[in-house]
């Protein structure tokens, strides 16, 4: 990868406000390789390692892992894809997620595309999305939203001052959304 040449779109959002889902259809309409921390974390739970577990735990409390754990799984995927346009969903969810990001792989983002969407619609959503997630269950739900409000809002908002946000309200079909996103990337 020319790190130094390297895209990279973060994109974020609450829980269920529709990461994963456009994602995809970016990638199928605009050649990027996509990368979502919460996959990558849930990958390294599977790990079984003392580390993994406690990851594990945190995840259970809607917490937010350690950025060096987080940003050395997405420098190592970044690598070995090859690419070198890149669709970050899920991250960076703090500012210490977002600090850890530009030291390791040396470069910020060329934008954000944030996905909002009101609480109670999530909250449907992830309630009914019967993925087998561990973490969407009602308790750690409210959690995922209270982290969600504390921690990377003020990342949206750092973004915003950069005028990096491009704001897209999630609220509505799959297809409607994908139009708005499209624009963007047209
Ligand atoms: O993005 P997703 O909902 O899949 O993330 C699931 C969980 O993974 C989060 O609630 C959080 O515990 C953890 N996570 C994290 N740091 C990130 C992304 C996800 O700690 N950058
Ligand atoms: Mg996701």
């Amino acid at each position: 990868m020319g790190e130094a040449s390297a895209t990279v779109v973060f994109v974020l959002g609450g829980p269920g406000s529709g990461k994963g889902t456009q994602c995809a259809k970016i990638v199928d309409s605009f050649g990027y390789v996509h990368f979502s921390a919460g996959d990558l974390l849930r990958q390294f739970v599977r790990s079984g390692t003392k580390e993994g577990n406690e990851c594990a735990e945190m995840m259970q409390q809607g917490k937010i892992v350690p950025s060096s754990v987080t940003v050395n799984l997405l420098k190592q995927a970044m690598k070995d894809s090859g690419s070198s346009k890149f669709l970050i969903d899920g991250f960076p969810r703090n500012l210490e997620n977002r600090d850890t990001f530009l030291e390791v792989v040396g470069h910020d983002c060329s934008f954000v595309l944030f996905f909002d969407c009101p609480e109670d619609v999530l909250e449907k959503r992830l309630l009914n999305r019967a993925e087998g997630r561990a973490d969407d269950n009602i308790e750690t739900i409210k959690k995922r939203f209270k982290t969600y409000q504390d921690q990377t809002m003020p990342v949206i908002e750092h973004y915003r001052g950069m005028d990096k946000v491009k704001h897209i309200k999630t609220d509505v079909s799959i297809d409607e959304v994908f139009e708005k996103v499209s624009a963007i990337f047209k």
